[in-house]
């Protein structure tokens, strides 16, 4: 699948094996999470585009870059909240848009609750943050958003998948990059991803 990019980076199964452990406490929890977006961010922010320039060093003037797109950063609340700081620190001008949605414990389906996108889009590129795609419904849900908004490029990044929720992402956004650290085996009755880290929202912010 070419749109599925599962990182081979020894720093991110390193840091994923350490954020699964049942013993990582909270504080570690969210270093980790924090960490492995930054690694994974820059894996998926590779292809941004680039506007020549030139830059006055010391010594003369050099030929150089800058960012040609305005970059937005989405996090699925709550569990995409601990992705943010990591990849805003290595691109402090992009924009940061939260979408609130949470997925039905009965039905596993998404339920949105907090969006506060103006009506133009004002970015041109969006990474779509959340660790976990279960089902992919939410995953699926906030990507139909930022198209409806009309954000030419979208991405997801995330931490673990389930291959249930990569294939529906597959089938309902066929266009859309996924940026992940890890696909696991299946998800279990409750929709939990196995093996998985649990529930990652509950982890980060001490809520279990
Ligand atoms: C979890 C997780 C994802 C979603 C994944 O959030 O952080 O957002 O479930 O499941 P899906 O792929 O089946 O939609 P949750 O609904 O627990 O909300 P929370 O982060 O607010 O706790």
């Amino acid at each position: 699948m070419s749109n599925l990019h599962v990182s081979t980076h020894p720093l991110v199964k390193h840091k994923l094996t350490l954020l699964r452990s049942v013993s990582t406490e909270h504080k570690k929890f969210r270093e980790l999470i924090r960490e492995l977006a930054m690694l994974l961010g820059y894996e998926a922010m590779a292809d941004l585009e680039l506007k020549d320039c030139t830059v006055q060093t010391p010594l003369q003037l050099a030929p150089g870059h800058h960012l040609q797109e305005d970059v937005g950063l989405v996090p699925i609340l709550r569990a995409g909240l601990g992705m943010v700081d990591g990849i805003h620190e290595m691109i402090p001008g992009a924009q940061v848009w939260h979408l609130g949605i949470y997925r039905d414990e009965k039905t596993l389906r998404p339920v949105s609750y907090y969006n506060k996108l103006p009506i133009e889009p004002t970015v041109q590129v969006c990474l779509v943050l959340d660790p976990m795609l279960a089902t992919g419904g939410s995953a699926t849900a906030a990507v139909e958003v930022l198209k409806n908004w009309g954000v030419r490029r979208i991405k997801f990044v995330g931490l673990i998948a389930a291959p249930e929720g990569i294939q529906a992402m597959t089938e309902a956004h066929p266009d859309i990059p996924l940026y992940l650290a890890a696909v696991d085996d299946h998800l279990n009755e409750n929709g939990f991803i196995v093996p998985g880290l649990g529930d990652a929202g509950d982890r980060q912010f001490g809520t279990a």
